[in-house]
């Protein structure tokens, strides 16, 4: 497996790629690049950690060579939140970064698998696939938006309101990656019980958890660690998935013929190339079904913005 991670010496990059450095089967090969100037440092600093994965940086002008020959590429590079924005604020710069990176795969790496952790990722997952579409390499199978924080998020919220351990907890979010889009889906965990007043509160925490980070930072950006886990899980779930493994993960991808949105987080099944099988969410409680009905306005204007800004 040769696994590139774009923006690497970034606060997700690094932290990522340390995981991956530890954690990607043994002859796997990880290619760290970025624009800033530190990233060769990165990947010597990884490098004497004795794992057997080959670490290679590449700099500004070795993209091409870098994506050469990868299976998955994971796109953490751009700037983050601070305190007092959006996700959708961050649109304007990192829209650009995305579609140029992109636009590097297609000619450097087409069959690749990539996954999109960049906010606003409603949006810049949509960019890619309209930046691949103008290529003419689109595959529907092969690109994720990587939602897993949400996931283990709610997996640790839950965790620490119920006296669970975390590994007992596993818990459905559907949707987009911002805000209301976020859905996790409380009625359907397994094992565990919820009163109305935990899922009115615990669905906006969850909803709102990476802005609670962006307040702690105070400034000093978004989540970097539990981002980088959540991106390590899924990566590794596809390595697996490619390796034979029978799979399945929360990720955004495009479903065709969804009435929700062109683009919406589902359980997937991960298979050799990328999407195997799209499986359905399973039903959904009033209180869920509600919130969905409110924010698919929203999440379909976000996919509508990343269309246009390709196509316009
Ligand atoms: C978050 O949810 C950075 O979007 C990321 O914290």
């Amino acid at each position: 497996m040769k696994v590139a991670v774009l923006g690497a010496a970034g606060g997700i990059g690094q932290a990522l790629s340390l995981l991956l450095k530890i954690q990607l089967p043994a002859g796997s090969e990880l290619s760290l690049y970025d624009v800033a100037p530190v990233v060769p440092g990165v990947a010597v600093d990884l490098s004497h950690i004795p794992t057997d994965v080959k670490v290679t940086g590449f700099g500004k002008d070795d993209l091409a060579t870098a994506l050469t020959g990868c299976d998955i590429v994971l796109i953490p590079a751009g700037v983050p939140r601070k305190p007092g924005m959006d996700r959708s604020d961050l649109f304007n710069i990192n829209a650009g970064i995305v579609k140029n990176l992109i636009e590097a795969c297609a000619d450097n790496c087409p069959d690749a698998c990539i996954g999109v952790i960049t906010n606003p990722v409603n949006t810049t997952v949509a960019i890619a696939a309209e930046t691949l579409k103008a290529k003419g390499v689109y595959n529907k199978n092969k690109l994720f938006g990587i939602t897993t924080l949400d996931v283990i998020r709610s997996e640790t919220f839950i965790a620490e309101l119920k006296g669970k351990s975390t590994s007992d907890v596993h818990v459905p979010v559907i949707g987009g990656h911002s805000g209301t889009t976020i859905l996790p889906l409380l009625s359907q965990v397994k094992g565990i019980t919820f009163t109305d007043e935990e899922v009115a509160s615990l669905t906006p925490r969850i909803q709102n958890a990476g802005t609670e980070v962006v307040t702690a930072k105070a400034g000093g950006g978004s989540a970097t660690l539990s981002m980088g886990q959540a991106a390590a899980r899924f990566c590794l779930s596809l390595v697996a998935a490619m390796q034979g493994k029978d799979v399945i993960e929360y990720t955004y991808v495009q479903v065709d013929g969804s009435e929700d949105a062109a683009f919406f987080a589902h359980p997937v099944r991960l298979g050799k190339h990328g999407v195997e099988e799209i499986l359905p969410y399973g039903e959904l409680s009033a209180f869920e079904q509600k919130a969905k009905e409110e924010m698919l306005d929203g999440l379909r204007n976000d996919i509508k913005m990343g269309v246009d800004y390709v196509n316009s």
